[in-house]
């Protein structure tokens, strides 16, 4: 596990940005499996600055996302479609049809869960995983349980993190409560992982994400055990350490 300290949210975001642009120049039609929420937004802001520089070509990249509140249309603002799409997709040069982000709207969570896994092992699996870290240590919505769910799956969201995201919505009581996400064994069969944190309230998690045990109750945990990790987490995250 390589660990990167960087000053502040600015330097995180231009540091992950130059480790998925550099694997988008060394493999064009490499998988790319991406993440919403807060923290990528500004990696996202600088891919598409390498974008717009004529320093990066999506034309051949796939992605695939790693979760979708269940329920939410696309059209949703609040969707996590509607969040790439925002930040990233309709910026730059990608095929919509080479991204992916699981179906909220498929009712029937067993059929889309298993969709979605067949769908990355037919995509060759994912090249490079960027993962945010929530508050009590979720990667994806694998939230704190007694064991490591292994496959795409329909989770029921956590009150910490109802509580963390209803600032993007009118109310908790508008967050909806489950979604589709990645399992760990999914996000484990990256080739490469990116975690990327800012901020002192994630301090807690990291601190137990790289160097508590390995356990379920920290779901980040698991991310010791990936041969091939790569952190980017700024000071005040890193101040528990
Ligand atoms: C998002 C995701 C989540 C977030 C985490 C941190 O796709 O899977 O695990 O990465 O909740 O969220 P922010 O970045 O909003 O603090």
């Amino acid at each position: 596990m390589r660990i990167y300290e960087v000053k502040d949210y600015q330097e995180m975001s231009r540091k992950a940005a130059n480790i998925l642009a550099a694997q988008v120049i060394l493999k064009p039609d490499c998988v790319l499996g991406l993440a919403t929420g807060s923290t990528p937004i500004g990696a996202y802001d600088a891919l598409v600055e390498k974008y717009e520089n004529g320093d990066l070509d999506f034309s051949e990249v796939k992605t695939v996302n790693l979760d979708e509140y269940k329920g939410l249309t696309r059209e949703n603002d609040q969707s996590y479609y509607y969040f790439m799409h925002e930040h990233l997709f309709d910026r730059v040069n990608i095929k919509l049809e080479n991204t992916n982000v699981p179906d909220g709207t498929e009712a029937d969570g067993a059929k889309e869960c298993a969709r979605y896994e067949a769908l990355i092992a037919s995509m060759g699996g994912v090249d490079i995983q960027l993962l945010g870290l929530g508050r009590n240590g979720h990667i994806g919505f694998n939230e704190p349980a007694d064991h490591f769910e292994k496959m795409t799956h329909c989770v029921d969201l956590a009150e910490s993190t109802i509580e963390a995201n209803k600032r993007f919505f009118a109310s908790a009581d508008d967050v909806p409560r489950q979604a589709y996400t990645m399992g760990i064994g999914t996000i484990m069969k990256a080739k490469k992982i990116l975690l990327i944190v800012n901020g002192e309230d994630k301090a807690d998690a990291l601190a137990k994400v790289l160097r508590g045990p390995v356990t379920p109750k920290v779901q980040g945990s698991i991310l010791q055990l990936h041969q091939d990790v790569v952190v980017v987490a700024d000071q005040a995250a890193l101040s528990k350490m």
